[in-house]
């Protein structure tokens, strides 16, 4: 069993709850559960997954825990580590720039030579446009607790249950 970290910046609690719920799901992993607010970089270089989430803030901008910790991801080395995104946004109130925060991570993430699994259809979402998006399907699970909280649970249990191939 691979060891994970689920690591969360989240300004309302929103992307909190939901790093909550992935760790309860997750449970017989036992996975590290951190604000990326309290992390010091080479936290990340230890775990062999890392679940990452971030909200979407200030129109298509990564959260400010996460804005702070940027610079110092792509100096890290993640050959060889698992990495899954998710977060929270509001694709009512913001739909050109749904859940982009995930896109953002995608693009520097990448070249920290990980490789990314739980890409999400957008099949049942409604939104004009995301950074989120690679040939068609979100980089990692979009959530909205602003209109569709009450799918946040069976979202999350479908992606969780996506990612336990990459897990043993
Ligand atoms: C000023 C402001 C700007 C926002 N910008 C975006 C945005 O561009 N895209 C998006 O999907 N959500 C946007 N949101 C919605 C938040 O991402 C959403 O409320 C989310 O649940 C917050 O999660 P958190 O509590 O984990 O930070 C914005 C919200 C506010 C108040």
């Amino acid at each position: 069993m691979k060891s994970i970290a689920i690591i969360y910046g989240s300004s309302t609690g929103n992307t909190k709850y939901a790093a909550e719920l992935i760790a309860k799901k997750l449970a017989g992993y036992s996975p590290v559960l951190k604000d990326i607010a309290d992390i010091v970089s080479e936290e990340l270089q230890e775990p062999g997954v890392l679940i990452l989430g971030a909200s979407t803030w200030s129109i298509g901008e990564l959260q400010d825990d996460w804005e702070t910790f940027f610079p110092q991801i792509k100096k890290l080395n993640l050959t060889g580590k698992t990495v899954a995104l998710f977060g929270a946004g509001d694709a009512e109130g913001y739909p050109d720039t749904f859940a982009d925060a995930l896109g953002i991570l995608y693009d520097e993430f990448a070249k920290t030579g990980c490789t990314f699994v739980g890409e999400v259809s957008t099949e049942g979402y409604t939104f004009d446009d995301s950074q989120a998006l690679r040939n068609g399907n979100f980089v990692g699970l979009p959530l909205d607790e602003d209109n569709e909280s009450d799918q946040t649970d069976s979202r999350i249990e479908a992606w969780v249950n996506s990612l336990k191939q990459y897990l043993d």
